[in-house]
């Protein structure tokens, strides 16, 4: 695996690539690697002839008081991971590589309406840095395809409807998110659960698997059924930050007539923000 931190050294690479016909994805990561990221690897490698692994750690994208500083950085145990996966290039850029100008002048991606809802609620500004990094990413490393998580399944459509609406010539590739044994998503932010916490969190998941479960025998009260989940959310530790039935495509409330229906939640246990959801076809 080759492993750059320059634009030039990666284009260099990348039109090489090209120059011989290859299909190149990429994977943009912060890091810290999990067997999830090691998933969107191997989807990438049935993608693609090539396979480009980003770790950038996006000062854009986090709130004043959030864990940017200490976001765990774990870089000899990622590039042991990637080496093993099969990656074909790692890509670390500097901060001033990302950014060259002081954050105030730094041209910004919005993708107006979905980013401010949820997590946009909760976090001001956040979709606007994960736009903004992806789109400089994609214009970096010029892929065919690229992938992300369905864990983060609102950035997940911030991206899609960003590529869209930007005309960008790349397939977005969800992949089903990866999960421990008792159902928590693998998240590097669970690293922050004390082991007491960690054996609370899966509550997390099946509270949105009894809402899906709910859905499926015809309930459509949906403001009851949140309202429900919120309540076995707090009795079981954690503090919700939202629980909310949204629809699938565009995560506008849904009318009680749609079936493309998913269910998203965000909810502190400790000092760790877990979010999930679960998708549901009626
Ligand atoms: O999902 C993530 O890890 C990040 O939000 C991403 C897509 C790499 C952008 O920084």
């Amino acid at each position: 695996m080759k492993i750059v931190d320059t634009t030039a050294a990666l284009r260099d690479q990348v039109r090489r690539w090209r120059a011989q016909g290859e299909r190149i994805a990429l994977v943009p990561t912060m890091g810290n690697l999990h067997a999830g990221h090691l998933k969107l690897v191997a989807e990438a490698r049935k993608a693609a002839n090539r396979v480009v692994v980003t770790i950038f750690v996006n000062p854009m994208q986090f709130g004043a008081g959030e864990d940017l500083d200490s976001y765990p950085r774990t870089p000899e145990a990622d590039r042991a991971k990637l080496e093993q996966a099969g990656a074909d290039l790692l890509f670390t850029p500097s901060a001033t590589e990302v950014y060259p100008r002081p954050p105030e002048q730094q041209t910004r991606v919005e993708v107006p309406g979905i980013s401010d809802i949820l997590c946009g609620t909760s976090r001001p500004g956040h979709f606007v840095g994960v736009a903004t990094v992806v789109c400089k990413l994609f214009n970096m490393v010029q892929p065919d395809a690229a992938l992300f998580g369905e864990k983060d399944f609102q950035q997940l459509l911030v991206i899609r409807r960003m590529t869209e609406d930007l005309s960008l010539p790349i397939e977005i590739i969800g992949v089903t998110t990866d999960r421990e044994a008792d159902g928590l998503a693998r998240s590097s932010r669970n690293g922050y659960l004390t082991a007491e916490e960690r054996s609370r969190a899966p509550v997390l998941y099946q509270v949105l698997q009894d809402m899906s479960a709910s859905l499926g025998a015809g309930r459509r009260d949906y403001a009851g059924m949140e309202q429900e989940a919120t309540q076995k959310l707090s009795e079981a530790g954690f503090r919700p930050d939202y629980i909310r039935i949204r629809r699938a495509e565009d995560l506008e409330e849904p009318e009680e007539t749609d079936s493309d229906l998913v269910i998203l939640a965000a909810a502190y246990l400790g000092k760790a923000r877990l979010i999930d959801n679960r998708q549901v076809a009626l």
